[in-house]
This record gives structure tokens, sequence and C-alpha cells, in this order.
């Protein structure tokens, strides 16, 4: 039906949403979505959330607050999908369905789960401790939340390129293991120019360094938070490079071309840091103060929100039902009453080459072997540095290897 470009977001429904949240994620987002030729899904992804927080008032909340300010920024929920990652019974459905095509070595590569494990083994403790089972199987879930909807182009953070390669290699196998083109395999779409915003102590502003500033601050305590990002300590009157400022990155981020230039030439001619901070602060609240009315209504009126999500939702599932039918049949969950059907299909398969990469450790290399259907191995070759290049060479076997 369509051949628009299918770009797919989530959002983890643990925080409150703050200045580098809306210059990172909401702003392109809420632009990205005026494009006619993309059709755009973003969710609340409050499955994940459980995986980081066990505070359901925080969850609830979060979701709240983050859903509110999406809408206040002028998301349109009628153009886009814009749903809450729970209410799509279908995600959790198809994840198992990926979970019994996923490696578990896959997902032990996963970079947060390596990261809580290696911490571990660092302290001395088993390096499982305190690790869920959701931790885990986090990029399980991510998958499923992008292939339900075939998305083409996922826009994340650098530290989440990761998580989509592997629902690339998720997709992929599936596809394979089922013959057929069931998932699009997606990619990842890194903002190059989008900004990352300095926070208060001037590292990144992020919520696990406790240094954000919320995005809605009454006016009052905006001002207080901006007077409280870190300067060096030049007096008024000398010359400040813009480059090396927290105040003037901020600034550039909500400034047009022409304000840019005008701050600039103020850091040249030596502007105080008290008089920087009250134009950011005042540039700031200029952008802000429109779209804080419409959030402080909205977050008044949950009701309202919870009714836009389910709307969503109903027009998320209308694609994600009939989509999973098929998976379901793909992998053999189906009605008893096609069996002839199948066996009929399972016949003409059989007589199809269905050969299979197996990757596997040897001494200290990798290695693979080429299998046929019925598990024979056809060809078997070692000495590979990692994975990837045993499945690289496994696959290019497999294309000289004569139709079984
Ligand atoms: N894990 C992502 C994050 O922490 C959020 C997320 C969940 C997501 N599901 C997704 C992002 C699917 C993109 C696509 O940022």
């Amino acid at each position: 039906m369509t051949s628009k470009t299918r770009i797919l977001t989530g959002i983890t429904t643990t925080g409150t949403p703050h200045l580098g949240n809306y210059v990172g994620a909401i702003r392109p987002a809420i632009a990205a979505s005026r494009d006619a030729d993309a059709e755009s899904f973003y969710f609340l992804a409050d499955y994940h959330a459980l995986i980081k927080c066990d505070d359901p008032a925080r969850i609830q909340r979060s979701t709240l607050e983050i859903a509110a300010s999406w809408l206040a920024c002028g998301l349109d929920p009628g153009k886009v999908y814009f749903y809450r990652q729970s209410d799509i019974r279908e995600i959790p459905e198809l994840t198992w369905l990926l979970t019994c095509v996923t490696a578990k070595g896959l997902l032990n590569r996963a970079h947060a789960y390596k990261a809580a494990t290696d911490a571990n083994r660092e302290k001395g403790e088993d390096a499982d401790a305190g690790v869920t089972a959701g931790l885990y199987m986090y990029p399980v879930l991510m998958a499923a939340d992008i292939l339900i909807f075939n998305a083409n182009k996922v826009p994340v953070g650098r530290d989440q390129v990761q998580h989509i390669e592997m629902a690339r290699d998720i997709g992929q196998r599936f596809n394979h293991l089922y013959g057929g083109e069931y998932f699009v395999l997606p990619e990842a779409a890194i903002e190059e120019n989008v900004a990352t915003l300095p926070g208060l102590d001037g590292r990144k502003m992020s919520k696990s360094y406790d240094n954000t500033i919320p995005l809605w601050l009454p006016a009052k305590e905006l001002r207080k938070a901006v007077l409280g990002i870190v300067t060096n300590s030049l007096a008024p009157g000398e010359a400040k490079n813009p480059d090396d400022s927290n105040i003037f990155s901020i600034y550039q981020a909500f400034a047009n071309a022409q304000e840019t230039a005008a701050m600039r030439q103020a850091f040249a001619d030596g502007i105080g840091w008290g008089d920087a901070k009250q134009k950011l602060f005042e540039r700031l609240d200029a952008e802000l103060a429109p779209m804080r009315e419409k959030y402080d209504t909205l977050i008044a009126k949950p009701a309202e929100i919870e009714s836009i999500l389910h709307a969503g939702a109903a027009r998320a599932r209308a694609l994600a039902g009939p989509f999973l039918d098929k998976l379901r049949h793909a992998a053999g969950l189906r009605d008893l009453r096609s069996a002839a059907e199948a066996e009929a299909k399972s016949v003409a398969r059989s007589e199809k080459p269905a050969l299979q990469p197996v990757v596997f450790r040897e001494a200290d290399a990798f290695a693979f072997k080429v299998l046929d259907a019925k598990r024979n191995v056809l060809k078997t070759q070692g000495g590979f540095a990692d994975a990837k290049a045993a499945m690289a060479a496994a696959r290019e076997a497999m294309e000289e290897l004569p139709a079984a």
C-alpha cells in the first residue's frame, strides 16, 4: 500500500524530558514527521522502561510527561503513528517468535549486557549478579518494535546502533529460516547535524550525569537553572571563545543564524557571563513558553492523552495484527485444518536446497560448517579471527555449493 519511507523510534519512559531530549530527539523527529515522503512511528517504550525501572509510579508519570511533551511540541497524532508500546499486544508476541531464532551468543555481545557483566567481574562478583533476563533480552524486544512495522529508518543515538544491527540480523535470520521476505531490514539513522547539548556541568546533558535542565521548568526556575551552568572565570570585558562555551553551544541550538552571529560577536566583544546567561534564558523562554502553556494544559488532562494513545494504538494494531498472523503462520502456529496444505508445502520445501551456515568457536579461532537439510556437514573450515568473518566465509561457501 505504501512506498513511503517508514521512520520509527521509541522513547524509554523512565525520565522527565530535558532540553537535550528536545534538541536531540523531539524537535528533529517532529520536523521529520512533516515530510510527505515519510510515514512516522513514534512510541513510548514502556516495556523497555521496566528493564531499568521498578518504580511503577515513576513509569506512569514519565509516560504521561513524555506523551504530553511530544504533543505540546507539535506532534500531530493524526499524521503519525503515536502509541504506547505496551498497548501493542503484537509486540511481546513477536518478541517470542524472534527469541526463538536469535542466537544466544548474539545477545551475549550486546553492549548493555556486556557493560553490566564487565562491571560485576571488575567488582569480583558473579558476572550475572543483579542482571535480569529483561536486560539480556532487550535487543530482541527492540527488534520486535522495529520489525513489527517494517520500519526502514530508525533514528537513534550512537549507543543504540548495535541494537539496530541486531534487529537486522534477527529479521534476516527469520526471513532465511522461514523462506520469505517477511521483514524489511532496518537501518539506523544517525542525525549528524543534530546538536548534543552540554549539561549544567559541561558534560553531555544526560539523566545519567544528573546535569539536565528539565524542558518544562516555569520561566523563573528555567532562568535559575541557566544561571547555574558552569563557565570559566573570564571577567566582563574580556574576549571569550564561543566554541569553548556551554552557554554558546546551548544558545546556538535554539537561535537562528543571525542571532548566532550576533552572539558570536558579543563573545568577541567580551560580554559578561551574567549577560550571556540572561540572553540564553530569554532565547530559550521565547521558544519554550508557548509550548509550555500547551504542555501544562495537556498534563492536566490525562484522559485526553490516554485517548490519543488509544487511537494511535488502534491504528498501529490494524497494521501489526494481520502482519503477526502471517508471521505466526510462517513459523507453524497454524489453524490445524490447514495441515494438508502445510504438508504439501513442506514437501516442496524439502526439494529445495536448504543449506544452513553454523559458526562455532574452535580453540582460539572461529570456524564454520555448512549443513544441508538433513544436517549433513557439506563443508567446514576454521581459522577465522571472529564470528563475523566466519559467517561471511560460510555464506560465500554456500554460494559455491551445488544445490543439494
Ligand atoms: N532502547 C531505546 C533507547 O533507550 C528506546 C527504544 C526502544 C527504541 N525500542 C526502540 C528506539 C525501537 C528505536 C527503535 O533509546
